[in-house]
């Protein structure tokens, strides 16, 4: 990785301040629950599998800060802390998906009557467990992935799905990093990604610390390059999958998908299982989170509209199902129709051990 975006060690939660980058490379130490949370909600931790991993050492912080004297204080701790750190960003099922891995882990080491050091070292375990997962996830992605990426194509990508998002190596740009490692060479256009710019700070940033061939386009101009036929694969991440593939992601993703259908550009998805959330029939129930105008009017300390104008700004958007070419797993590409293929993947509530996983990525 070119960063370690997270750190938990020796009982201490660190993070980069992603908010103040490239311009900084700033740490924070995250010492209460409440810090964790503001962490989350202000995008200073970001992307779907690093605000889960961030999530699960977070309990493990709301649990230091309560000091509990008895395995039912443990598993009171616990749940209070997720139930918090779960009202942090709404979209990401990444979230609430470790969240219940932690609670699991606690419910069922107190019905055993275990006393509360061993339930203490097996949420640690357990948040490591999905740390070291999620890696192996993204490296997956990228193996499986990286066939797409074409000698000498022109590839366009929104937001940042690398090892900032993820803690790891990626979704949607862990198929470049591996293709760039074995040597293969292509244009990344990135969309500079209003109103936050995560594409413009963050993507072009890490593209161009591996070397990568990378151009920043105005989110606006990527008609426009489909249409020069600089652009023959579209990757995108994701924030949650619906079971019939519907699929919420940054907004104005969905834009994307509709120009590649236009411009007959395939339009791929890369996301590990725990971004799949098989309880949501289609991409309707999925909640949007809604974030600040200031946002939009005084993005970064600089006023860019009239002072009261009324802003719309969800953070992500829902593309269709039937606008994705396919889905980019750890199990390889998922084709339509995707009910079926969805549904064989693992289900995203904490009912599953995380092992069989791990063992078939071996
Ligand atoms: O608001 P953000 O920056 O957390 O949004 C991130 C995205 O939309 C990513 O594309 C998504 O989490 C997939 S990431 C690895």
């Amino acid at each position: 990785l070119a960063v370690e975006a997270l750190h938990w060690g020796e009982d201490r939660l660190r993070i980069i301040d992603q908010t103040r980058l490239p311009g900084e490379v700033a740490y924070l130490q995250l010492e209460t629950l409440e810090s964790v949370w503001q962490a989350i909600r202000r995008l200073q931790v970001r992307g779907a599998p690093a605000i889960g991993v961030c999530a699960a050492y977070g309990v493990l912080v709301g649990v230091q800060e309560k000091a509990p004297g008895t395995p039912g204080e443990v598993v009171t701790a616990v749940n209070d802390a997720a139930d918090y750190l779960a009202t942090s960003r709404p979209t990401a099922v990444n979230l609430t998906w470790a969240l219940d891995r932690m609670r699991a882990t606690v419910d069922e080491s107190e019905a055993a009557g275990a006393p509360c050091e061993t339930l203490l070292e097996g949420l640690e375990a357990e948040a490591r467990a999905i740390d070291t997962e999620n890696q192996a996830l993204c490296e997956a992605i990228g193996r499986e992935g990286a066939a797409l990426v074409r000698e000498g194509a022109g590839i366009l990508t929104h937001c940042n799905t690398g090892s900032l998002a993820t803690l790891a190596s990626g979704t949607a740009l862990a198929p470049l990093f591996h293709a760039h490692r074995e040597g293969r060479h292509f244009q990344v256009f990135a969309d500079e990604t209003r109103p936050l710019l995560q594409g413009a700070r963050l993507t072009a940033w890490e593209l161009m610390q591996e070397g990568i061939d990378v151009t920043l386009i105005c989110d606006n101009t990527a008609a426009q390059v489909m249409r020069e036929g600089r652009v023959q694969l579209i990757l995108v991440g994701a924030d949650r999958i619906a079971a019939n593939g519907d699929t919420a992601n940054k907004i104005g993703t969905y834009s994307l998908a509709v120009l590649a259908k236009a411009h007959d550009v395939p339009f791929y998805v890369a996301a590990p299982y725990s971004t799949f959330d098989l309880a949501l029939t289609s991409g309707d129930a999925i909640p949007i989170e809604q974030r600040d105008a200031a946002e939009v009017t005084e993005g970064f300390g600089c006023r860019t509209a009239p002072k009261g104008v009324p802003v719309y700004s969800p953070a992500f958007d829902v593309t269709p199902a039937h606008l994705i070419t396919g889905f980019i797993t750890e199990r390889g590409i998922l084709r339509p129709p995707y009910h079926e293929a969805i549904a064989a993947l693992p289900p995203t509530a904490a009912c599953e051990a995380p092992q069989p996983i791990l063992e078939s990525l071996k």
